[in-house]
């Protein structure tokens, strides 16, 4: 790795909007392949509705980049590759009848890195004295944190 090093928390910070930018655009890739292996019309719903959800981020987050004057470029994000390769490989191995529930298990796997990635830019956000940035990255939270409850009941509700 021939990349300059990150030398403060600012510069931290910003690399990890820059890959929080990345795991957004990983999850609309995601919710599409998910959505399409969808057959329940109610989760393929809960799918698109996401997806729409997701740009909305996707948009949030350009303006943290804004906020803070920092080139809304990406930066690489493995943890949500290897999150999208897994559902992938999942849909592959199993049968069409189990594909629903192999859709909202990962979705709900990759809800919850979300949420665990903007519970940490959060504090970081505050930690930095970017307020601002702090209450936007807080709107995609409490969307990733409402999704995550509607995957796990309609994954309930599958199930029983
Ligand atoms: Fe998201």
């Amino acid at each position: 790795m021939s990349q300059q090093k990150l030398e403060t928390p600012a510069e931290l910070f910003h690399y990890q909007v820059r890959s929080a930018l990345t795991m957004e655009h990983h999850s609309l890739e995601a919710l599409d392949e998910l959505r399409s292996a969808a057959k329940d019309a109610k989760i393929t719903k809960l799918f698109t509705h996401h997806a729409t959800e997701t740009r909305e981020q996707i948009d949030t987050l350009e303006q943290v980049f804004a906020l803070l004057e920092v080139d809304p470029s990406t930066a690489p994000s493995p943890a949500t590759t290897g999150i999208k390769n897994q559902a992938s490989s999942l849909l592959e191995k199993v049968d069409a009848k189990l594909r629903d529930r192999v859709a909202l298990m990962s979705a709900l796997g990759n809800e919850h890195f979300e949420i665990s990635a903007y519970e940490g830019l959060i504090l970081e956000a505050r930690a930095l004295g970017a307020g601002e940035a702090a209450d936007l990255l807080q709107q995609n939270l409490d969307q990733e944190t409402h999704t995550s409850e509607e995957l796990r009941s309609a994954l309930q509700e599958l199930l029983s």
